[in-house]
């Protein structure tokens, strides 16, 4: 086999563009102390991925019990033909928040005459290498980086794009991480980088048993707890607090009123965490809210997609109905 086929297009090695959009980058030490300072306490989940934390996140992802990365990606093997006619040919696919996630993958392969992929992440390093990574394996894909935060809409018209429908690829359900509000406005931000024909893929975990999924969130072999723990961590290493990590257990809990798994770490005996000057008592038993996992049925993502400005055209469940696929396009004034 030769690349060299006369009318082909020539094979992409590396990526066409980097576009740095210079996100503003979160405060660690302004966020833990009002996380800190409020009641109840709380701190966001985005903090969970340093180094530490990213690969205790890879292990959650294999894990047993952690049935939402396996189950999703199986989904989206098993309905890449419709995918790809759905699609259609020399589609643009376009992933906030790409990561290192193996689901482009899947979906690249499902597609198979994808024309562009952009990656957009707010982590440079981690983006750029992971874009590298698959213009390496994708020659005939058209790669770009956008380093960009995704929660405040799409600034995609000045990207050397081709033509075809934009497809924006959400999965992993990390919209279950926002507030339904912030849901909707990250889902009303993707508009932003959409015309008429384009798309939303997106994956979003189900309401189902709550035994199954407390244990998704408080594994057998401690890597959850790790990975919460590590916040604490984090905490002390980089904005030099005093705590004893010991003193806090990880706790995760099935909201039913808000249809979330909520994370804490609760205090197991009375104790503290000095910060930056202050003293933050906890007596045993006090929480501080780490992550919500918000959970849906396809008629509340309907809602939340509807609100957004989408029309709901299809959804996917595997056989067990623990995970969900939604294809959304935008509604459009006539
Ligand atoms: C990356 C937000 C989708 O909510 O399932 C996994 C994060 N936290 N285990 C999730 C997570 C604890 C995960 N998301």
């Amino acid at each position: 086999m030769t690349d060299q086929v006369i009318g082909r297009k020539p094979a992409h090695a590396t990526i066409e563009y980097f576009d740095d959009q210079h996100p503003p980058l979160g405060d660690f030490m302004r966020d833990v102390v009002d996380g800190l300072s409020a009641t109840p306490r709380s701190i966001p989940p985005v903090y969970f991925y340093d180094q530490a934390g990213s690969a205790l996140f890879d292990q959650i992802t294999e894990l047993p019990e952690y049935y939402v990365t396996r189950t999703e990606l199986d989904l989206l093997e098993s309905i890449s033909d419709e995918l790809s006619l759905r699609a259609g040919p020399g589609a643009v696919v376009i992933e906030p928040g790409s990561g290192s996630s193996v689901k482009i993958r899947t979906l690249l392969d499902a597609l198979g005459d994808a024309a562009a992929y952009v990656g957009l992440d707010i982590s440079k390093q981690h983006l750029v290498e992971a874009c590298e990574e698959l213009a390496r394996d994708y020659p005939d894909v058209a790669i770009g980086a956008v380093c960009a935060n995704f929660t405040t809409g799409l600034k995609l018209d000045h990207l050397p794009l081709p033509e075809g429908r934009r497809l924006v690829f959400f999965p992993g359900s990390t919209i279950g991480n926002f507030e339904p509000a912030e849901a909707r406005a990250v889902l009303a931000g993707f508009r932003t980088g959409m015309r008429k024909g384009d798309a939303v893929l997106i994956g979003a975990d189900r309401v189902k048993d709550e035994q199954i999924l407390v244990d998704a969130y408080d594994d057998a072999a401690g890597v959850t707890a790790a990975f919460n723990l590590n916040l604490l961590k984090r905490i002390r290493a980089e904005l030099g607090a005093q705590l004893n990590t010991d003193d806090f257990a990880h706790k995760s809990i099935w909201n039913r009123d808000l249809e979330r798994i909520e994370m804490h770490l609760v205090a197991k005996r009375d104790t503290s965490i000095e910060l930056n000057g202050e003293r933050y008592v906890f007596e045993a038993g006090d929480s501080l809210h780490t992550e919500n996992s918000h959970k849906f049925t396809p008629e509340s993502f309907a809602t939340l997609a509807k609100d957004a400005g989408y029309t709901l055209v299809k959804h996917w469940s595997d056989p067990a109905e623990l995970f969900s696929l939604y294809w959304l396009e935008p509604k459009w004034e006539a």
